[in-house]
């Protein structure tokens, strides 16, 4: 068989994990939460747990790409790839908090308030970090010629901002308040 000699028109390592970025497959993705505790607390770790931990990794390799080669002349982009990791990092750090302490807290009792309004404030900080990162949204939005990565990072961080809004979302106003009121 003849091998083809022209050159792929982006890095292998863009469309790798741009296909991993672009969007993951969660048998939960389109379903609604069950009304059952249990049932919504399986559903927050499938739908948005284990989708983030799915796409952050592959956003920020593409953010560090994107960045590497058009932060030259994109003032909004410099920075950004440390912004996501640190995100990330955050992100990571309340989640195993939820899982290891809170979900089961919430299964076995005795409910500690405390530890309720702890996870809230750091929904707060959360959603003032979406806001930030919808306005990078707004100033990476590629041209329509714009490279293959500088896309998929555009279409992912559009779905992942609007995954942990609606994270932060269930979590404070479907699962939270049958413990704290
Ligand atoms: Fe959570
Ligand atoms: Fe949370």
């Amino acid at each position: 068989m003849e091998r083809s000699t022209a050159l792929p028109s982006e890095p292998l390592l863009s469309n790798a994990v741009a296909s991993n970025a672009a969007g993951a497959a969660s048998p939960y993705e389109d379903k609604a939460a069950p009304d059952d505790t249990s049932g919504i607390i399986a559903y927050i770790i499938e739908r948005y747990h284990k989708v983030h931990r799915e796409e952050l990794p592959g956003l920020i390799v593409l953010a560090r790409e994107v960045e590497s080669v058009h932060g030259n002349h994109l003032e909004a982009l410099r920075g950004f790839a440390k912004f996501l990791e640190d995100m990330a990092d955050s992100l990571e750090t309340h989640m195993q908090i939820e899982e290891h302490v809170l979900f089961p807290m919430f299964a076995n009792g005795p409910v500690i308030k405390l530890a309720i309004e702890m996870m809230r404030l750091e929904h707060d900080y959360h959603n003032y970090q979406v806001e930030a990162l919808e306005e990078f949204i707004a100033a990476l939005r590629p041209p329509e010629d714009g490279c293959a990565a500088w896309h998929a990072l555009y279409a992912g961080l559009t779905k992942f901002a609007r995954d942990l809004a609606g994270h932060i979302r269930i979590e404070n106003e479907t699962l939270f308040p049958r413990f704290d009121a």
